[in-house]
């Protein structure tokens, strides 16, 4: 006993000289973020509020052939409840509230708006701002109303303007309460997730016809959102919330590793260039690693498009399933999704968006984990955390830091099974129980310091 307490005071005095030294050496034990900076959590309606019954989400969860495990009923009831979830950000400290409106609710049929859900998402805005928080309010995350998923979704010529509409409208009701507004939540992963197949998302299509159509769709959507929006409200931050991974190949996957990428990414950061910021969302890191004998074959792709076509589709799902659904053999440490475990995957995605958009706003609108234990989240928060400032340090204009999730929620095609929440909900009772890391993340917020580990 007495052994390892002077062992203990062994260490501590060891521990104390090396703090000093670094001190000394001007070695900080903290890092800190300018004031001003956004620190929050997101959410998206479908995955929260329940009852989302006009939504084309909604439909395809209700199918008998579903690939969707379970459907999300009454999700966590955020759209009764969004109050008390509200004050459970403020209170542990953040200063910003990432949330979207649902078009399904708004404009159930083409052209009728319903003012009495306008006036919900006008009241819950209020809330946001009565409780000291930036809102964030997205336009388009992931639903349709069904009568518009119905004409071909995001691959009939007339959406953008619709949605353009749809975003007038609501910008409008919103009036002066809102300053940042992302009009499309990861078109890349709306295209290639629902109209290439890859992840079992609606409208379910295979065909690269209508990949291209919904990809030039979500594109024209977005340059039309903004100009609708800057027409109401020239002063607020418009930009698009796009889904961003660190990519890694070897030499034959260098080929289709560019030329996936482009189809999550690159169309989206290039149509952005007139925004006035980036939303940028990373999970993780992707390799595309091929065999080499394929190299001859893949060096062909950039320049033969018919390849293209018919090949790029089966990398991608065969990436899809490596990247999520595998058995880890490779030693990796995984997340509930399967992701590999990679926090700093966000510099890398902060730094690939400032190269494409010199000088322009970064806003790291989602970064998160699944998992079922608390302390391996604010291990990952604090290794995304310390990534970002890394980069700012570098000079890169990060604007904030929002968290995703707030709250365990229905996570798309995965189902409840994923939990990346701040905070726990109970899906008999819906209790919440705010988690450690909800505390944690307030806390650097409030002080504006990340301590280091020593
Ligand atoms: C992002 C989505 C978000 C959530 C997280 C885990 O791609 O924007 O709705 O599903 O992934």
């Amino acid at each position: 006993m007495s052994t390892s307490t002077s062992g203990g005071v062994r260490l501590r005095l060891a521990f104390d000289t090396e703090r000093r030294t670094q001190q000394t050496l001007g070695v900080p034990d903290a890092l800190t973020f300018p004031d001003g900076f956004l620190w929050g959590a997101a959410t998206a309606a479908h995955q929260v509020e329940g009852d989302n019954t006009n939504s084309d989400w909604w439909e395809w969860e209700q199918r008998g052939d579903s690939p969707v495990p379970e459907p999300s009923g009454r999700a966590c009831e955020h759209y009764t409840r969004y109050a008390d979830d509200v004050r459970l950000l403020a209170d542990a400290g953040l200063n910003t509230y990432r949330y979207s409106v649902e078009w399904a609710r708004i404009e159930p049929t083409e052209g009728d708006f319903d003012e009495a859900q306008l006036d919900h998402y006008v009241r819950m805005t209020d809330v946001v701002r009565a409780a000291g928080l930036t809102p964030v309010i997205t336009l388009h995350h992931f639903t349709l109303p069904q009568w518009l998923a119905a004409r071909g979704g995001w691959t009939d010529r007339r959406t953008p303007e619709l949605f353009a509409r749809y975003c007038e409208r609501v910008v409008r009701e919103l009036g002066g309460r809102v300053d940042w507004f992302c009009t499309i939540n990861e078109p890349g992963n709306v295209a290639v997730g629902g109209y290439l197949g890859v992840f079992g998302w609606p409208p379910g299509s295979t065909s690269y016809d209508d990949f291209r159509r919904a990809a030039d769709g979500l594109t024209s959507g977005h340059r039309a959102a903004l100009q609708a929006i800057k027409s109401v409200r020239p002063e607020a931050h418009v930009g698009v919330t796009h889904g961003m991974q660190e990519w890694t190949a070897n030499a034959a996957g260098r080929s289709p590793m560019r030329e996936v990428r482009r189809m999550f990414e690159d169309v989206y950061l290039e149509a952005s260039a007139d925004d006035d910021f980036v939303g940028v969302q990373t999970y993780t890191r992707v390799p595309v690693d091929l065999p080499a004998a394929l190299l001859p074959a893949t060096a062909l792709l950039g320049r033969v498009p018919a390849l293209r076509h018919r090949v790029l589709p089966k990398v991608l799902r065969q990436q899809f399933r490596a990247m999520s659904h595998s058995a880890p053999r490779d030693g990796l440490r995984r997340t509930q999704m399967g992701y590999e475990f990679r926090p700093e995957a966000v510099a890398a995605t902060l730094r690939r968006a400032a190269k494409m958009l010199p000088g322009k706003d970064l806003l790291v609108t989602e970064h998160g984990i699944a998992t079922s234990d608390d302390a391996e989240r604010i291990e990952f928060v604090r290794g995304g955390l310390a990534a970002v400032h890394q980069v700012m340090a570098e000079g890169l204009p990060v604007k904030g830091y929002l968290y995703w999730s707030l709250l365990d929620n229905f996570e798309w095609a995965h189902g409840y099974r994923p939990t990346f929440g701040l905070v726990d909900i109970d899906r008999d009772t819906m209790a919440r129980t705010p988690r450690p890391s909800l505390q944690f993340l307030g806390d650097v917020a409030s002080s504006g310091r990340l301590q280091l580990d020593r």
